[in-house]
């Protein structure tokens, strides 16, 4: 009996005294808000939960990690965390491996010792990928790097990247990453780009060791100039997915999803259009492949790593336009390359005549 009362009445009667209920609550809370916050997941709580004094002096460190303070001051990343301005949290080794005095303070004890020091050879690659991306947001937030082929495929920051500048050429018992020991030194192409941005090997080298099927396409008579070093993996592939590519995209949905999420959010007929902008028109007279509405765009007679084919052609000569003029193949002007002077020389589409005999 006093239950249902309650059940029925209770929720109204309620009502008046919300707000009453509301400060008493708050009195209740306030005087302990860090049990209330909900703390973000690890790493970034050690960042949360630090005060001002878990941030020791850096020179702590060296005591027990030379090895690793002189490869990091050696590295082209330490001026950019060298400004006495910035934050606490965001100045010097502890930037990137959290507040020193709760490492310090669980050394002692093996099986918690990780829990208090951002190790990125221990880490997940998306723990690892959280503390870099405190300071990269610019670059790309989390949210844009969760959707990633590399990130599904647990392929972290520092699988391409090397923070410590290695000196294995000066000190062979130098202490550093296994990924790092591990690389090979020997260059996929003689004549690639030079790394930078702190990759770990030139492009070509780097992303080879995972994808030497791709690589190998440039080996072909006909390639994009990635061997000759004109050109690197990444000035068509966005590893690191941005804003304003997400906007571009809403603009111009050329691709489906699936498309775009391989070559990372790029539309690739909008990507090749960038460095090949005569090829796009708008054309009086459309060729329907090149403009992308249907299909795969230029990637319908493009191969866009490397190809046996001249001009990096899917198929040799007539056989290119033969995927879908079939009609074609046989009887009309047999034995002729298509676009051929005095016949279609204008295969991405002309402003001059209906069948692309002129550009
Ligand atoms: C008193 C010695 C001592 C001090 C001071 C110290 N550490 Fe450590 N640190 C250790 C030990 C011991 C380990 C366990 C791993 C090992 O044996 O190398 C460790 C582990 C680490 C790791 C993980 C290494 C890995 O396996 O990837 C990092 C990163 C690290 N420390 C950074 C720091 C930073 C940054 C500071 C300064 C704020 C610091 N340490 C201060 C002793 C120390
Ligand atoms: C910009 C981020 C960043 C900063 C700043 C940084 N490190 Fe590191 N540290 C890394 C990464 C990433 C690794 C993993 C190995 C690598 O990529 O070289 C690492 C590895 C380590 C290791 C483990 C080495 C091993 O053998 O596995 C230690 C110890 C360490 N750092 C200490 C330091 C100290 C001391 C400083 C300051 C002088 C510092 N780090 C500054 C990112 C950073
Ligand atoms: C405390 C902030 C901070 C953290 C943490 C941090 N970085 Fe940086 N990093 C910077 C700043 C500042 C720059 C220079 C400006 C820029 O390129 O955004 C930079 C530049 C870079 C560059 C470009 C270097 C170049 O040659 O232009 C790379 C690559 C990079 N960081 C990778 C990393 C990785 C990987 C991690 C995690 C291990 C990391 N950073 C963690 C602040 C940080
Ligand atoms: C440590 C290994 C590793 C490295 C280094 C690496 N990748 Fe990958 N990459 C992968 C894995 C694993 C996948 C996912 C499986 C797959 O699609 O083959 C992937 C997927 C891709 C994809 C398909 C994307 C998607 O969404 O499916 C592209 C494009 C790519 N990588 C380009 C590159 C480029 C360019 C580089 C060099 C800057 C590079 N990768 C370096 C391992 C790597
Ligand atoms: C598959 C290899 C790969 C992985 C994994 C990777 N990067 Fe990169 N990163 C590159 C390449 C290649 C470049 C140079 C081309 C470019 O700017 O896109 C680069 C450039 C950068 C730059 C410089 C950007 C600029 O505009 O100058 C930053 C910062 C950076 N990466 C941070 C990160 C962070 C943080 C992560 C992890 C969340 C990460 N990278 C993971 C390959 C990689
Ligand atoms: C001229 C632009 C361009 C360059 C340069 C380039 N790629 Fe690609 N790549 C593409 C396009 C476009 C695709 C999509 C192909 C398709 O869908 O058939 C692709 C696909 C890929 C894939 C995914 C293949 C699959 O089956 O999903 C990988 C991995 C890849 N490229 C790696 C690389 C590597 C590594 C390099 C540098 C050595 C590189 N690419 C240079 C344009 C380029
Ligand atoms: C970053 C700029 C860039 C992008 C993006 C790019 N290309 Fe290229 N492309 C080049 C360069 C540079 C050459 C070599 C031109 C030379 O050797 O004179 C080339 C050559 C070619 C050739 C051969 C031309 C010849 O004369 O034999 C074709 C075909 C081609 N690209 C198609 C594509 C397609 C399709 C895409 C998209 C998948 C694409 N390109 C994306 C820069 C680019
Ligand atoms: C219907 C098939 C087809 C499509 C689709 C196509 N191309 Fe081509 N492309 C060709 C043929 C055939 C040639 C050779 C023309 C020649 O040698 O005169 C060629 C030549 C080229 C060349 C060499 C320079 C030139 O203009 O002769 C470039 C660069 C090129 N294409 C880029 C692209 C780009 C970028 C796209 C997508 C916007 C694209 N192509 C779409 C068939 C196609
Ligand atoms: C991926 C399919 C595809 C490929 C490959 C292709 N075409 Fe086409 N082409 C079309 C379509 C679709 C049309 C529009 C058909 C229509 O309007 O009847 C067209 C129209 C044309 C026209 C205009 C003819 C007309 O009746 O309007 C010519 C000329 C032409 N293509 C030549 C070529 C040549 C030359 C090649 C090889 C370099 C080629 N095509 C490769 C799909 C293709």
């Amino acid at each position: 009996m006093r239950r249902m009362r309650a059940g029925r009445l209770g929720f109204l009667s309620l009502f008046p005294a919300l707000p009453l209920l509301g400060l008493v609550a708050m009195c209740y809370v306030l005087p302990a808000p860090p049990k209330t916050q909900k703390l973000p997941p690890f790493p970034l709580s050690l960042f949360a939960q630090a005060t001002p004094d878990d941030y020791v002096d850096e020179k702590s460190c060296i005591r027990c990690h030379a090895k690793s303070h002189n490869t990091f001051v050696r590295s082209p990343h330490a001026p950019f965390v060298n400004d006495t301005r910035d934050p606490i949290d965001k100045h010097g080794c502890q930037s990137c491996h959290g507040p020193g005095r709760p490492h310090i303070a669980h050394l002692k004890n093996r099986a918690e010792l990780y829990n208090y020091v951002i190790s990125y050879t221990r880490a997940t690659p998306i723990q690892g990928a959280m503390a870099c991306l405190r300071c990269h947001a610019d670059t790309m937030t989390l949210a844009h790097w969760r959707r990633t082929g590399h990130a599904h495929a647990d392929v972290g920051c520092n699988a391409c990247h090397q923070i410590h500048q290695d000196l294995e050429d000066t000190d062979k018992s130098a202490q550093h990453s296994k990924a790092s020991t591990q690389f090979p030194r020997a260059r996929v192409f003689v004549a690639a780009a030079e790394p930078r941005k702190l990759l770990k090997a030139d492009e070509a080298t780097l992303c080879g060791q995972c994808h030497p099927r791709e690589v190998n396409e440039f080996r072909q008579n006909f390639h994009h100039p990635v061997p000759e070093g004109r050109m690197v993996c990444s000035d068509c592939h966005e590893i690191h997915p941005r804003h304003e590519t997400e906007r571009q995209e809403a603009a111009q949905p050329r691709f489906g999803r699936s498309q775009l999420d391989r070559i990372h959010l790029r539309g690739a007929s909008d990507m090749c259009v960038t460095c090949h902008p005569e090829t796009a028109g708008p054309f009086v007279f459309e060729h329907d492949p090149v403009t992308g509405l249907s299909g795969d765009g230029c990637l319908e007679c493009h191969r866009p790593h490397g190809s046996h084919n001249p001009r990096l052609l899917t198929l040799f000569s007539r056989g290119a336009c033969n995927q879908c003029h079939t009609d074609k193949a046989n009887n009309h002007f047999p034995g002729r390359t298509c676009w051929q002077t005095g016949c279609h020389v204008g295969v991405h589409g002309s402003n001059t005549d209906r069948f692309l005999l002129q550009r």
